[in-house]
């Protein structure tokens, strides 16, 4: 044991080098695809190819000087989104297209020519307000919408596609061979480029299709605030690349990764949006392989240039680069600000959605259309998780189970890492710390009404006693090396083969590991964490899998490799359901992440530190991955690495709270954190903020439906709530929790005073847990303690909360509820509950749920149900509701439902902060009910 111990540690400690990533000059295609300039572009359309259908429109263009042809696609999808397609017209084989990340072929509309000649054709769409304008020579597109150019593709000439070719060997002769149609390689130039090979320390990748690189450029004009493409440890505003290294998407294992830069870690989402007060517009780029992005924003300027000078200032400015070429004249205008962003990828197709917005939650709409909505959590997930590496035995987790109930700590979940296992092979249990897993989980865990995590990583120790590794053996179930072997690499097993979860048979079998006879210990309490599917390789070239390893379908690693995490955490989200006949929501923690993943449970930011500025960067971090689909996530509280200082903890407790997933987790070896080890001040200020977030379940749960159902994010950046305020674009140390909440989480050492931000002139925002209304607009000074951090309502909404806590939130199914209507300007509000079993899918099967609305208008309260669709019955009654705002004491305050008699109403009116009390109502809450104030 002890020298396997000893090669665990220095395993770990090879995989917090991190010298080994890529920048973006380590890029080939990346060199190569900076070789060409902005300016003309290479490609002509040939217009006289059109061809019309009821759902596309099809034409070729052609590279002028290499004349390769492909083939653009256009389809206008319902619900205001464009896409567009670029493929060779006839490759040498077929190029990769993502499969699995849309949710269905979307339902498209018919465009028509509207208008044509030898140099234009202009499309109407079946949105009568915009057109598509597609310039032949050079080639470009533009999308206009009432006479406005919103945005334009290639217009900055960098459309670039690398056709299959032949090898080398076969070609007769290679050195005069444009490569890509913008320069002839030479021989240098053939090494440079890593055409056929291409080399990173001693790694040697060598690339079967030679060189498939794609790209395109996008103006966004009027726009000068963009955001999203996670995952980076960067603001929530992205950064012009100009003078840095281009963002990354790369799924990469970056232990401890660096803060406020650009390259890829655990997960990738290539979905860009971009705002200004009148419109947000998304990009969503459909593309698995490693892709770049580059944003060059250029800010509004007023330009006083008289008329003669006119044209010599565009063509200043053009050279400054302030202007795009072929910009318009623009003296004695204003210039508008405009962003470019330009995509490139290593290989696949160019397969890009224009998401038209005009709201910014339109674009979650458009986006949630294509790729899926969140999977409504189970109710237990959205409690407290504890996490540590490693709770050592059976008897260490009794004893943390325990401290929470003693300490009256409310839990949900324990979790185990790698450690439980047998010499990490997932799916068993270590047999001398881990020996009776039914009794932990059905003795202790399930009594209390709790769950259990463990971790299941996708490396397999190789090993021909371990079933799981020789069964997938067999049935050829691992990623293969280019020589066609299965694929070895290091991980926390020692050397391990990796399975190829892009296979739909290795999924369905990998699902199959869930059912109770099989993965023997298990229990219905438990649940999934899926870590380490970036791949990690722990040798391997930037601690991932080479991109010349071979999966399903002969598809190279290059293509899918974005997409590995994805499918796992399919995989294992359909083995949960699985085991229980269909019946249970599954619960899935992925540390890797695509496009869409979303449908599949919860994510979270991987290995980051305890220290301030990590607390601070999660926010932004957050908010971009809640942005990109994936409501449900959350950051390690307390930071992974190191140990948090008490006060670093306690403020990152009070952020987490109000986070969509929220667990403790420290690495291995950090001195031990259980919430109740820093005195008792610190105690009970943790025990506040945890039970604050159980009390706030019901809010958060209706959240995360609406997430479910209209996709609309649950932690949220403020502008999203404020689209017309510019003083909000850039805000990141505050966010939104629904429409409702407006949160600071602190997250800097010993802070007396914080500038919070409160938006919109006509609006009025109250303390939460001192109901106080808050004077003043814009920046207004708050003063903190320890205790908590800042909390806002917003005047014209209903928080509804419990009023009181369990051990778990199990316990606290028939707590009663209690509203917090906090009135606007007009004495109004608005709110919603949803609820049902919290565990099951009869919410969408039998319809077991309730939906319903409260109203508070001309003093008067009414809760009615919002969706008549809903049958679930509950004993929980509301018991209390605190009115904000409310300017005069009542005379007196009538309950009636519907047809009944009205009842009064016991109440009590603090005059000096206007808030009224009412108790005792005692009113079911799937029942419609009016209360009247006097
Ligand atoms: C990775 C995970 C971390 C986990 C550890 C051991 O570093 O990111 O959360 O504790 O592996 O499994």
């Amino acid at each position: 044991m002890a020298s396997s111990n000893r090669e665990e540690i220095s395993i770990q400690d090879e995989a917090v080098d991190k010298s080994k990533f890529k920048t973006c000059k380590q890029i080939a295609f990346y060199r190569r695809q900076k070789r060409l300039c902005p300016g003309k572009s290479l490609y002509r359309a040939l217009l006289d190819t059109v061809e019309l259908s009821n759902s596309y429109v099809k034409f070729e263009i052609v590279n002028e000087e290499c004349k390769v042809t492909l083939l653009v696609e256009i389809y206008e999808i319902e619900g205001n989104i464009f896409r567009l397609k670029i493929n060779e017209k006839t490759p040498l084989k077929p190029r990769y297209e993502v499969p699995n990340v849309l949710i269905k072929e979307p339902a498209c509309l018919r465009l028509t020519v509207s208008q044509k000649d030898t140099n234009k054709l202009v499309l109407a769409c079946a949105n009568e307000e915009q057109q598509l304008h597609i310039t032949a020579n050079p080639f470009q597109i533009q999308l206009v919408s009432k006479d406005e150019t919103i945005l334009s593709m290639n217009s900055n000439g960098l459309l670039y596609f690398e056709h299959f070719r032949l090898p080398p060997q076969f070609r007769k002769s290679t050195l005069q061979e444009k490569e890509d149609g913008s320069a002839k390689p030479s021989k240098e130039d053939q090494e440079d480029f890593g055409l056929w090979e291409e080399k990173f320390g001693h790694f040697l990748d060598i690339k079967a299709n030679g060189p498939s690189s794609i790209g395109l450029d996008f103006s966004l004009h009027g726009f000068e605030h963009v955001y999203g493409i996670p995952q980076h440890a960067e603001t929530l505003l992205l950064k012009n690349t100009s003078h840095s290294d281009a963002y990354r998407l790369y799924n990469l294992d970056v232990f401890g990764y660096k803060i406020h830069s650009k390259m890829g870690i655990y997960g990738s989402v290539p979905l860009l949006l971009a705002h200004k007060p009148d419109r947000t517009i998304g990009i969503f780029w459909l593309n698995s392989s490693e892709t770049l992005v580059e944003i060059a924003t250029k800010a509004a300027m007023e330009v006083n240039a008289l008329p003669d000078f006119g044209s010599c200032m565009n063509v200043l400015l053009q050279c400054l680069g302030v202007l795009p070429s072929r910009a318009p004249d623009i003296s004695k205008q204003r210039v508008l600000p405009q962003t470019d962003v330009r995509w490139m990828s290593e290989s696949g197709i160019i397969d890009t959605f224009i998401l038209m917005g005009p709201l910014p939650f339109d674009i979650f709409k458009q986006y949630a259309q294509l790729t899926g909505t969140q999977a409504l959590p189970p109710l237990f997930s959205l409690g407290y998780h504890q996490c540590r590496w490693n709770y050592k035995d059976e008897e260490d987790v009794e004893d943390v189970d325990a401290g929470f109930d003693v300490s009256d700590i409310p839990y949900d979940v324990m979790w185990l890492d790698i450690e439980h296992t047998d010499g990490k092979r997932y799916f068993t249990w270590d047999k001398e710390k881990f020996g009776n897993p039914e009794r932990l989980q059905k003795q202790i865990l399930m009594k209390k009404k709790r769950k259990l995590v463990v971790i299941l990583d996708p490396h397999i120790k190789v090993d021909p006693l371990y079933t799981i590794y020789s069964e997938a053996k067999e049935k050829g179930y691992y990623v293969k090396d280019h020589k066609g072997k299965d694929f070895e690499g290091i991980c926390w097993p020692g050397l391990s083969s990796y399975l190829d979860f892009t296979n739909p048979e290795v999924r369905e079998w990998y699902a199959d590991q869930f059912a109770f006879e099989t993965y023997k210990g298990s229990s219905e309490i438990l649940f999934a964490w899926n870590d380490m599917n970036e791949p990690s390789v722990f040798r391997g070239v930037e601690l991932t899998m080479q991109k010349d390893a071979v999966h399903y379908g002969k598809w190279e690693h290059r293509e899918v490799h974005n997409l590995y995490g994805f499918y796992q955490q399919m995989a294992t989200a359909e083995g949960l359901i699985r085991r229980s006949g269909g019946l249970e929501r599954p619960f899935v923690l992925t540390r890797s992440f695509f496009a869409g993943s979303q449908k599949y449970g919860a994510v979270w930011t991987g290995d980051n530190r305890a220290d301030w500025r990590y607390l601070k960067i999660s926010i932004p971090m957050l908010l971009t991955i809640s942005m990109a689909g994936i409501s449900f996530c959350g950051a390690d509280v307390g930071g992974f690495i190191g140990d948090p200082e008490p006060e670093l903890l306690v403020r990152w407790y009070q952020a987490g709270a109000l986070q969509p997933f929220f667990r403790g987790h420290a690495n291995m070896q950090t001195k031990r954190r259980e919430p109740w080890l820093f005195g008792e001040e610190n105690t009970q200020i943790i025990r506040d903020a945890i039970k604050e977030r159980y009390a706030l379940l019901p809010y958060l749960y209706s959240l995360f439906y609406r997430s479910h159902t209209v996709s609309e994010p649950v932690m949220r950046p403020v502008w999203v709530e404020f689209p017309k305020e510019l003083e909000t674009f850039g805000i990141e140390d505050e966010y939104m929790l629904g429409n409702a909440l407006l949160v600071y989480p602190v997250s800097e050492p010993k802070v007396t005073a914080v500038n919070v931000f409160l938006p919109g002139p006509q609006e009025i925002w109250y303390d939460f847990r001192k109901f106080l209304c808050l004077e003043g607009q814009g920046i207004v000074k708050i003063p903190v303690t320890l205790s908590n951090i800042p909390v806002m309502q917003r005047g014209g909404t209903i928080i509804p909360l419990k009023t009181s806590v369990g051990k778990s939130t199990e316990w606290m199914v028939d707590v009663p509820y209690e509203l917090h209507i906090a009135l606007d300007t007009k004495e109004s509000a608005a709110g919603e509950l949803y609820l049902d079993d919290g565990h099951s899918f009869q919410y969408v099967r039998e319809k077991q749920f309730l939906l319903r609305k409260f109203t508070f208008h001309n003093n008067v309260f009414s809760s009615r149900c919002a969706d008549e669709n809903g049958q679930f019955h509950t004993k929980c009654v509301v018991e209390q509701i605190l009115i904000l705002g409310i300017k005069k004491k009542p005379s007196s305050v009538l309950a009636s439902i519907h047809d009944g008699k009205d009842k009064a109403v016991a109440f009590t009116y603090d005059a000096k902060n206007s808030v009224l009390t009412l108790q005792k109502i005692s009113l079911n809450v799937g029942i419609d009910w009016v209360l009247r104030i006097k």
